[in-house]
């Protein structure tokens, strides 16, 4: 392919000593410009490609962004003169003709990944922003990735099908955007949070792999890994496994990693939520980190120690953490209470000549800690044995019920760590068997964990009245760095096993048809078994492009606040569109 078109010969940053001799005609904007007395200027041009110097003899009016045509020929800069930092350092394009394209007014910041802009300005001129060799490179990655994600479903023979985007409620948890119906006054579409639905109801009519690069609309609270809008690999496969989906998916995402990154993943690592719960304490598990949560409880099980008698005891080594100062110890056990547990115990561990007032064992180390003195040997022994822990090590643990001290120790686990979700490696994992339902509500029901169209596991489906949050679902998530990349489940196909869980979940048969009547009637002329997924690509790109927040790999995405600072939106509209669309709105 080449990137020559009728105004250039080929692209600024491809310009090399191969090309020494020849003319070229390239465009792009100009990046900077050096004056060398009257008649000579070096002037750096920038397209998408990158920057190459070119040498202009006599004056041409020119300044900083404005886009120029400049023909010349290529020739090797003189010895010493060479930039290594510039791909195209070894060269530069010489005997200049500049053209004016189009004049700039002087650029809101510099067009460079150095200049520290503030978002909001950023995103202003986004277009300026864009230039920047940082934002073409997170365009271009995701590009990337998308590309070998649809070679990657297409090859396994699924079919993309887009859903509309003018929809009804799907009842996925999120706050809907609604559309006003100007034909249908009074009435409201809504904008899909998924095509959940739609791609269920295309399994009923017969396209047994589904997929598409979909975009998705919901009212959330904005965060760096949530945006109203956002793009998914969604898919979905009739007569097939929960390892099948696993097995497409993986395909998918491991080829678009491969993309961009040019190293293939191995193979995801698989645990289910129960183990991840325990080990990690989250279910969105970071396994960058090292370390991992073990039970106590074995250790403490006969202990006279108050602070340690609860229902579970969970420890973490945190390898090189008896650095830490007393006050930054006081302030973990502070975040610990915050996070809800009744309290956080810490024992720095020391080789057996320690200092004072530390109690030690026959093992060679001694516990630096408030509680060292009231643990009996046994204890002390086993807290170290079981947690693994060296000289030098911290080891913290929480007493609580299994869930608190887990979630709590987990989430310490994450900050002592302080990776930042883009930075490699890549740790990819699968988590099954999410349970059912994830809580029981306010209204004395079970909140759904996924959706309520998730099939329960056949070997728990006769708990789901006696104790429904036992009962495990078919669901299963993708983590990546410790963000969920994607979620999805075995769906249920049978009208007796729906009926089920809508009655569990309180949802009655008036209300089940009022809200999703349209897909339990489909169900009714022939639902083939299925299952499917959903991956966020807007997270996959941050993750590989090194990025903390989805926006950086977004062309146009909103403030934190919700806001668009270049176009304004959201902004009121005139009297009469309103009246229109037969919506009145309370004076502000
Ligand atoms: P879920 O709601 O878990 O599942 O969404 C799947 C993935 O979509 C991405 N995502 C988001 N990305 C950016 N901004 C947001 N506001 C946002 N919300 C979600 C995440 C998330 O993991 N229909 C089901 C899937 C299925 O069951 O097939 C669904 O949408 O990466």
């Amino acid at each position: 392919m080449t990137s020559a078109t009728s105004m250039r010969t080929g692209l600024c940053g491809e310009v090399g000593p191969g090309d020494v001799g020849s003319h070229v005609r390239l465009c792009g904007w100009v990046a900077r410009r050096r004056e060398h007395g009257e008649h000579l200027a070096f002037v750096d041009l920038r397209d998408r490609s990158g920057v190459v110097q070119c040498v202009v003899d006599g004056s041409v009016e020119l300044r900083s962004e404005y886009v120029v045509a400049v023909s010349g020929v290529v020739r090797r800069r003189p010895a010493g003169m060479e930039n290594p930092s510039l791909a195209t350092g070894e060269v530069e394009i010489g005997d200049c003709m500049v053209e004016v394209l189009s004049v700039a007014e002087p650029p809101p910041f510099l067009v460079e990944d150095r200049a520290d802009v503030d978002e909001v300005v950023r995103l202003r001129h986004r277009y300026v922003d864009l230039r920047r060799p940082r934002m073409q490179a997170n365009l271009r990655l995701r590009a990337v990735a998308v590309s070998a994600i649809r070679r990657a479903m297409d090859r396994q023979g699924f079919c993309e099908v887009e859903t509309p985007l003018l929809w009804s409620p799907t009842p996925e948890g999120a706050r809907e955007f609604a559309v006003p119906s100007r034909l249908h006054r009074g009435d409201f579409y809504v904008l899909p949070q998924s095509p959940q639905i739609a791609k269920q109801l295309l399994m009923v009519g017969g396209f047994d792999r589904y997929y598409q690069i979909a975009r998705c609309l919901r009212d959330e609270d904005l965060r760096a890994d949530r945006q109203f809008e956002f793009t998914q690999l969604d898919m979905e496969a009739s007569f097939v496994t929960r390892d099948d989906v696993l097995g497409f998916v993986s395909e998918a995402v491991l080829d678009a990693a491969e993309a961009v990154t040019g190293t293939r993943p191995r193979e995801i690592d698989r645990m289910s939520w129960a183990e991840a719960l325990d080990r990690y304490g989250t279910d969105k598990p970071d396994l960058r980190i090292e370390t991992a949560l073990v039970d106590l409880g074995a250790v403490f099980a006969s202990t006279s120690v108050r602070a340690f008698a609860a229902p579970a005891v969970k420890g973490l080594r945190v390898p090189g953490g008896s650095q830490l100062s007393r006050s930054r110890l006081d302030s973990l056990v502070e975040r610990a209470k915050a996070l809800g547990a009744r309290g956080l115990a810490w024992f720095r561990v020391g080789p057996r000549e320690g200092s004072e007032g530390s109690e030690g064992s026959e093992e060679g180390f001694f516990l630096d800690s408030p509680l060292a003195r009231v643990l009996s040997g046994p204890e002390r022994d086993g807290l170290v044995r079981v947690t693994g822990a060296r000289p030098g090590d911290l080891v913290l643990a929480v007493a609580d019920e299994h869930r608190t001290a887990c979630t709590v120790l987990g989430q310490l686990r994450v900050e002592l760590a302080g990776k930042p979700v883009g930075e490699g490696p890549y740790r990819y994992a699968w988590v099954v068997e999410f349970p059912l339902f994830e809580a029981i509500g306010a209204d004395g029901h079970p909140v759904p964990a996924h959706h309520p169209f998730t099939m329960p596991n056949p070997e728990d489906i006769d708990r789901m009245e006696s104790d429904p949050l036992s009962v495990r679902s078919q669901a299963y998530d993708l983590v990546l760095n410790g963000w969920e990349l994607g979620s999805g489940s075995v769906r249920i196909h049978r009208p007796d096993v729906q009926a089920r869980v809508f009655k569990a979940l309180g949802i009655s048969d008036e209300e089940a048809e009022a809200r999703f009547g349209f897909l339990m009637g489909a169900f009714r002329y022939g639902a083939p078994p299925h299952a499917g997924f959903a991956f966020g690509i807007d997270r996959l790109a941050a993750v590989l492009a090194g990025e903390e927040s989805i926006r950086e790999v977004i062309a146009f995405p909103k403030t934190q606040s919700g806001w668009d600072p270049l176009t304004g939106a959201p902004k009121a509209l005139s009297a009469s569109s309103l009246a229109e669309l037969g919506v009145r709105v309370p004076a502000r």
